[in-house]
C-alpha cells in the first residue's frame, strides 16, 4: 500500500522513551528493597555476559533527577518506567515499604513537573525472590492474589497522577525464557510447567486490569507484548503453514487472551493432545474476559522467518549474547516450525533483523485482529557505541534505525492504525539483561561497563539531538519524498 500523502502524527502523540527498574535503578538492596529473582540469578556464574549485574546498573535510583532533566531538555512527552515489586513489598506481600513508594512518587512528581507523562509498568520481570522461594512464584496460583494486591497498592498511591499503565511486560518472554529455554530465572526447562505458569500470568494480568477499573477509572491500561511477526521462508505451502504455526503459538497464544480472553483453538487442541495444556479452574475464563485492556502495548524489535520443521527436526539453538555477529543459531519446535535467516534483511551485531516494514506489518495485524489502539512501548537498536574525544558519540546507525521505524509508524497511521504513542528503548543506556552494558540502546550514553568502576556520567549522543527535533516538529521532519517511499 503506497499512500500519495501520509497522515500526520496525532497532536496528542506520546513521543516517549522507556526503561525497566532492574536495568536502570541499581541500589539493589537500599532503602528496604528486598531481593528479586534477578538479583539472585545474575549471581549464578555463567548466566550473564561477563557476570554483569544490576547492582548499580546506571544508578537511576540516585540520579533520576538528572535523567529527568535530560528528558525535559529533549522535550520528551512520555517516560515509561517500571516499578520494582520488591521495593514496594520486600517479600512480595505484607507490609508496604514506604521508602519504595516515596521513590516512585518522587519520580512521578519530577516527571509531571516537567510535563512528561509517566507510563508506569507494574511488572518488568523482577519478581520478589521471597515469592519464588515460598511457592515457586508464577508456578502457583497464589501469585494472582499477590500480584493483584501489589497492583492495587500502586493504583491507590499513583492512580491520581499516572494515567497510562502497562500491566505485564513481555509475558511471552519472561515465561518462555524462564520455563522453556532456561535463559532467565528461574532457569527451568519444562513445557507443561511453562503453559501453567503462563496461565497464571494471564489470570494475574486480567485480575489487575479488572481492579484497575475501580481505582483508576479515567486511566488506560494494557500489557506490553513482544511481537515478532512471522514470515514464511518461501511460498511453499509447508513454509507458509510453518509461519502460520509460529503466528498462532507465538503471538495469538498471548494476544487473543489479552484482547478476547480466549485461547486460540488450533494451538489449544495441539497442546492438549500433547498433554501439556494448563489446568483451568472454574471462573478462569470468565476472569480472562473481564480483564481486557484499553490498548495493546507493542514491543517491536524484529521479524522472524520460518520454514517447515519435521518431527525429528531442530529444537534448540544458541542465542547471540556476545555481540559477535553470526554467532546465533536457528531454533524451532519439531513438527511446527524452525527459524531461518532472512537474506533480505540486515542484522545487528546481536543478529537481530532490522525490518521497519515489519513494524508496519505488526501494527496492521494487531489492528485488524483486535481493533485496539496501540502504544509502541519499546522499539530501538542495541549496538556498540564508541565514545570519542570531546565526549562525542556519533550513533548515526541508531538515527537511521529509528528514523526508518518511525516512517513505518507514520505509514501505519496512514493505513488507519490508531496509535497512542511511541517509546524508544531506551532513554539512557542501561543493562541489557544477558548482554552486559556493551549492547547500548540509549539517547544518552552512560559511562558504565562490564568491568571496573566507572563515573556513570551521562553524555548526549547524536541521536539525542535528532529525537529532540522529531518531537519539536511532531514528526514532520520524518516526512520523505513519495519517490523514496516507492523505491523502498
Ligand atoms: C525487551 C525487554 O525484551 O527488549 C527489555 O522488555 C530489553 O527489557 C529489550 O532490554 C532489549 O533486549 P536486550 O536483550 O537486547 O536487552
Amino acid at each position: 500500500m503506497i499512500h500519495k500523502e501520509l497522515k500526520p502524527f496525532p497532536s496528542t502523540f506520546l513521543w516517549g522513551s522507556a526503561s525497566a527498574a532492574y536495568q536502570v535503578e541499581g541500589a539493589w538492596d537500599e532503602d528496604g528493597k528486598g531481593p528479586s529473582n534477578w538479583d539472585n540469578f545474575v549471581r549464578i556464574p555463567g548466566k550473564t555476559f561477563k557476570g554483569t549485574t544490576g547492582d548499580t546498573a546506571v544508578d537511576h535510583y540516585h540520579q533520576y533527577k538528572e535523567d529527568v532533566r535530560l528528558m525535559a531538555e529533549m522535550g520528551l512527552k512520555a517516560y515509561r518506567f517500571s516499578v520494582a515489586w520488591s521495593r514496594i513489598f520486600p517479600t512480595g506481600k505484607g507490609e508496604v515499604n514506604e521508602k519504595g513508594i516515596q521513590f516512585y512518587s518522587d519520580l512521578i512528581d519530577e516527571l509531571l513537573s516537567h510535563n512528561i507523562e509517566p507510563i508506569l509498568t507494574i511488572y518488568h520481570w523482577d519478581l520478589p525472590q521471597a515469592l519464588q522461594d515460598e511457592y515457586g512464584g508464577w508456578e502457583s496460583r497464589k501469585i494472582v492474589e499477590d500480584f493483584t494486591n501489589y497492583s492495587v497498592t500502586l493504583f491507590k498511591h499513583f492512580g491520581d497522577r499516572v494515567k497510562y499503565w502497562v500491566s505485564l511486560n513481555e509475558q511471552n518472554i519472561f515465561t518462555s525464557f524462564g520455563y522453556r529455554t532456561a535463559l532467565h530465572p528461574p532457569g527451568v526447562k519444562d513445557e507443561k510447567l511453562f503453559y501453567q505458569v503462563n496461565h497464571h500470568a494471564n489470570l494475574a494480568n486480567a485480575s489487575a486490569i479488572k481492579e484497575f477499573r475501580n481505582y483508576v477509572p479515567d486511566g488506560k491500561i494494557g500489557p506490553s507484548f513482544a511481537y515478532s511477526p512471522s514470515y514464511a521462508a518461501t511460498s511453499h505451502p509447508d513454509d507458509v503453514l510453518a509461519a502460520e504455526n509460529a503466528e498462532e503459538f507465538n503471538a495469538h497464544w498471548w494476544m487473543d487472551i489479552y484482547a478476547w480472553g480466549t485461547y486460540p483453538k488450533v494451538a489449544w487442541d495441539y497442546i492438549e493432545r500433547k498433554g501439556v495444556a494448563p489446568t483451568l479452574e472454574s471462573g478462569d475464563l470468565d476472569l480472562l474476559k473481564e480483564g481486557t485492556p484499553d490498548f495493546m502495548g507493542l514491543n517491536y524489535y524484529q521479524t522472524t522467518t520460518f520454514e517447515k520443521n519435521t518431527l525429528d527436526g531442530v529444537s534448540s539453538g544458541k542465542m547471540n549474547t556476545s555481540g559477535k555477529k553470526g554467532s546465533s543459531q536457528d531454533t524451532g519446535v519439531p513438527g511446527l516450525y524452525k527459524t531461518i535467516k532472512n537474506e533480505n534483511l540486515e542484522r545487528t551485531n546481536w543478529d537481530w533483523t532490522i525490518d521497519p516494514t515489519g513494524l508496519r506489518i505488526a501494527l496492521r495485524r494487531i489492528t485488524n485482529r483486535y481493533q485496539l489502539p496501540i502504544l509502541i512501548s519499546e522499539n530501538g537498536l542495541g549496538e556498540y557505541d564508541t565514545l570519542v574525544e570531546g565526549d562525542i558519540i556519533n550513533d548515526e546507525y541508531r538515527i537511521q534505525y529509528l528514523h526508518a521505524h518511525l516512517q513505518a509508524v507514520q505509514e501505519a497511521i496512514s493505513d488507519g492504525v490508531d496509535m497512542l504513542g511511541y517509546c524508544t528503548w531506551s532513554f539512557t543506556d542501561l543493562l541489557s539483561w544477558l548482554n552486559g552494558f556493551q549492547k547500548r540502546y540509549g539517547f544518552v550514553y552512560v559511562n558504565q561497563h562490564e568491568e571496573g568502576t566507572h563515573d556513570l556520567r551521562r553524555i548526549k549522543k547524536k541521536s539525542y539531538y535528532w529525537y529532540k527535533q522529531v518531537i519539536e516538529t511532531n514528526g514532520s521532519i520524518l516526512e520523505f519524498a513519495e519517490t523514496s517511499r516507492e523505491s523502498k
